[in-house]
């Protein structure tokens, strides 16, 4: 693995070292650029002590002869097509508009544009600057083009604001950077079909019943599948997250939509993985009107939604269904009893009772109930690595079932 590690200037130009050396030990030859501000923060000899390669810091450097300079100004050409990933972190706000708008000015620039291989941007700057409109269109202009946004961690900042911009963890932005060049196309022909999300049930035109699904695990999902080839359906109900690009999206409200939704592309689809957090209970008749306020107590008759995932189970024929389980106890004997009766291949057991995973999260952490009396524990990671755990067993039983 050979990778082309840019470092942009700010605050935690300094994490980068430490990026460096993850990227290290996870077996990447790494070779580092630096822009003339990531200088101000960290020193070039650091990267050139850790990495044992020589750090590129100039686009002219002032070599001795006209054949050095000639060299240097070629260098990006040469850096470009000897490197397989580009990794740039700390991703300023400057360097994401340059890269957005092509602009080349500097070695870091140059090279985005000459580079063909995998590009993962590690963004981190001040709260506002994040939240800033142009800032969220290049990124979206970026991830468009199929670059691979690790997305800074809220919290305090060296700015002395809260919120996101700090930058994410190296050992993650390097986790990250090695799975996407060992990235396999072990799900490409298949077609996966993917709830995500919560449903609301409206009990009136201003009020709903819901639940706290954020939709993070099933975008994760959806992620993950496309990166490994398949062709994604993502069935979502309302979240506030923006859909993987490559991904087809079908935004649902309620459970009879979803319902709809997913049956109505069960054909097309070869793997079916029911995410989604789905209402259990709605209110068949909706009144037209806002329910007035008074001093009595109310009661409403609710009537059970339509179980998705048990009519999936009815249809699949030969497709590969993975139900999931929400639980607060006894999470492998239900997840156990929903795949017999809902005739699953697997289920993924989530207890969400447990602080800091489940609803909402960025991480989650997962037991694997096998239809083959198989449990595989997954411990905590974030939402995307916890995806591609689950589809690693997708795929073992795709194998299976052709052999
Ligand atoms: O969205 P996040 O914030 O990332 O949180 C992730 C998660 C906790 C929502 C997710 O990992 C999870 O556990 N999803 C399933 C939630 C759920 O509704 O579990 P359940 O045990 O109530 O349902 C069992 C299965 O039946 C699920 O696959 C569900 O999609 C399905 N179902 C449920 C009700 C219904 N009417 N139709 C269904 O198909």
């Amino acid at each position: 693995m050979r990778i082309l590690l840019g470092v942009g200037g700010g605050i935690a130009a300094y994490k980068a070292a430490e990026l460096a050396r993850a990227l290290m030990e996870r077996g990447a030859t790494v070779e580092t650029v630096m822009t003339r501000s990531a200088r101000e923060f960290i020193q070039p000899l650091t990267f050139a002590s850790l990495t044992g390669n020589k750090v590129i810091t100039d686009l002219f450097a002032s070599g001795s002869s006209d054949q050095d300079t000639l060299s240097s100004a070629i260098e990006h050409i040469r850096a470009a097509r000897d490197n397989e990933l580009l990794l740039v972190a700390p991703c300023t706000a400057d360097l994401l508009a340059k890269f957005a708008h092509g602009l080349a000015d500097d070695f870091l620039s140059t090279t985005y544009l000459a580079f063909t291989g995998k590009i993962v941007l590690a963004p981190a700057m001040n709260v506002n600057m994040w939240n800033h409109a142009a800032v969220q269109a290049n990124l979206a202009t970026l991830r468009a083009r199929g670059h691979i946004i690790v997305e800074p961690e809220a919290g305090y900042l060296a700015c002395g604001m809260t919120g996101p911009g700090r930058l994410a963890e190296p050992k993650h932005i390097a986790e990250v950077a090695v799975r996407a060049l060992q990235q396999r196309e072990d799900l490409s022909g298949e077609t996966v079909l993917i709830s995500a999300g919560p449903t609301q049930e409206p009990l009136d035109p201003v009020r709903y019943i819901s639940n706290r699904s954020s939709g993070k695990m099933g975008y994760a999902l959806a992620e993950a599948a496309r990166d490994r080839g398949a062709r994604v359906i993502l069935v979502s109900g309302p979240v506030n997250l923006t859909a993987p690009a490559g991904v087809e999206v079908v935004r649902v409200r309620t459970a009879l939509e979803m319902r709809d939704a997913i049956i109505g592309r069960l054909p097309e689809a070869s793997i079916i993985i029911k995410s989604a957090a789905v209402a259990d209970y709605h209110v068949a008749k909706v009144p037209e009107q806002k329910v007035k306020k008074t001093a009595a107590k109310v009661s409403i008759d609710l009537d059970p939604t339509p179980d998705i995932l048990a009519e999936c189970g009815r249809l699949k024929g030969d497709r590969i269904l993975i139900g999931f389980a929400a639980e607060t106890q006894n999470m492998v004997a239900e997840a156990r009893r929903k795949m017999e009766v809902k005739n699953c291949d697997m289920v993924v057991g989530n207890l969400v009772s447990e602080r800091g995973i489940g609803f909402e999260s960025d991480n989650n952490a997962v037991t694997l109930v096998l239809r083959s009396g198989e449990v595989e524990q997954v411990a905590v990671a974030p939402k995307r690595e916890i995806a591609d755990r689950i589809l690693d067993q997708i795929t073992k039983l795709r194998l299976a079932a052709v052999q």
